[in-house]
């Protein structure tokens, strides 16, 4: 039998299925309630809203060029549409600087391709979005943890690069309501991690995937927009700005965005016209058209379920959880992250809970790009309601606290 492994690139050998997958292939049994998924709830998509603009679609003179191949860059419309609303939180750019991609996903492996070469370093956040470690793993980087507080000097970043045979190229990370923490960055840090990445002279990847559902506290300049009021315009900027359609409208349709200096655009575009063409021109022009007629009533609305969800998360936590173990309290998105006393293991509490309790989680050493910290859980409150959130809650409680008697 032929030895496939022999033959496969070695990139491919990072591309794992974790055994957390395993385990979260049991959720689709009807008697769980899951805090695993991190997605939107369908109930909140604007289904009408896309229904009217298909139709619109077809009955006009439009189908022809909706059904046809279109420019790499995006549909213009929407990238104008994009340009004005980032142009609201102090992102101000031209719809040049916008380029459209299939999910901000996929903008995460453009960057990865058009940034790393094998063994360069990708400096992340310690835990971090896990698709972006899969999108970057393809391309053979290292990991160096991204120190938020300024208590690692440029000179430590650039030694372990070398160490590892290669340079540090960019920093990714959320600073808005990450996933997996739910956590916001404040300003001193974004305005710190802009003076690093100068003194390193790398990118910034600001992925701002959740940008939109803020339920309190005071909006923060993303990092882009406190890079163009340094340097008086974008194309002095070293910031990569991604955001999505897929948390506010719906992911299905797969409409995600990039925004930087013309330089970064220019290429991205090359390895859109390489890799596939462009994305999906009907679904660009079915985005444009519902998020020009009601964006912010339906972000609107999704705050105020998604926040009533988080109220009800955090009360349940405070309730029923044991007091050694600690978590995040987010002003939006969609997830909290527990930590447990040290010692416990995500994944072999999961199994149990699955076993017995019927409750879903995912456990946090997946978003570790070293694998640590197995004593933590990503919890989304996104896709139950608040009595499901209550009685999940009340169930992981008990396993938990029982969990730590037997340690003890
Ligand atoms: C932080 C973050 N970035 C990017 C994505 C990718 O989303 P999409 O490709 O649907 O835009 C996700 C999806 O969960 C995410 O959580």
């Amino acid at each position: 039998m032929l030895d496939w492994e022999q033959i496969f690139a070695t990139r491919s050998s990072r591309m794992r299925a974790s055994e957390i997958r395993e385990l979260l292939k049991l959720l689709d049994q009807p008697d769980i309630i899951s805090f695993a998924g991190g997605i939107p709830d369908p109930a909140l998509f604007p289904d009408v809203a896309f229904k009217e603009a298909y139709s619109d679609i077809f009955s006009s003179a439009q189908v022809g060029s909706a059904l046809q191949y279109s420019v790499s860059e995006g549909y213009k419309p929407l990238r104008e549409w994009i340009a004005r609303d980032v142009a609201k939180i102090g992102i101000d750019c031209t719809p040049d600087n916008v380029f459209i991609t299939s999910g901000s996903q996929q903008a995460l492996d453009y960057l990865g391709k058009l940034f790393l070469s094998p063994n360069d370093t990708a400096l992340v956040t310690w835990p971090t979005y896990l698709g972006a470690l899969s999108a970057f793993n393809a391309y053979e980087p290292n990991y160096d943890q991204l120190s938020l507080n300024g208590n690692r000097t440029p000179e430590a970043y650039r030694d372990t690069a070398a160490k590892t045979g290669g340079a540090v190229k960019f920093a990714y990370l959320s600073a808005d309501f990450s996933n997996p923490t739910g956590e916001t960055i404040d300003l001193a840090a974004r305005e710190r991690l802009l003076a690093l990445a100068d003194e390193l002279d790398i990118a910034i990847l600001e992925d701002a995937a959740y940008q939109h559902l803020r339920y309190d506290g005071e909006a923060i300049p993303p990092i882009m927009a406190l890079d163009i009021a340094r340097r008086g315009g974008i194309e002095n900027t070293r910031t990569i700005y991604s955001g999505s359609f897929s948390k506010t409208l719906a992911p299905g349709l797969r409409v995600g965005f990039v925004v930087a200096a013309m330089p970064v655009i220019r290429k991205l575009v090359l390895m859109k016209q390489a890799a596939d063409l462009h994305s999906s021109t009907i679904n660009q022009i079915a985005i444009e058209h519902v998020a020009s007629r009601g964006f912010d009533a339906q972000v609107a609305k999704i705050r105020s379920v998604y926040s009533k969800r988080r109220d009800a998360m955090l009360a349940a936590l405070d309730k029923y959880m044991p007091k050694t173990a600690t978590w995040t309290r987010p002003e939006g998105g969609m997830f909290v992250w527990v930590t447990l006393p040290e010692g416990m293991d995500g994944a072999e509490l999961l199994a149990k809970s699955i076993a017995t309790e019927k409750v879903a989680f995912v456990p946090g050493k997946a978003f570790y790009a070293d694998s640590s910290n197995a004593n933590t859980l990503r919890m989304s409150f996104s896709c139950a309601d608040e009595a499901m959130i209550d009685e999940g809650i009340k169930r992981l409680g008990r396993l938990v606290s029982n969990a730590i008697r037997t340690a003890a």
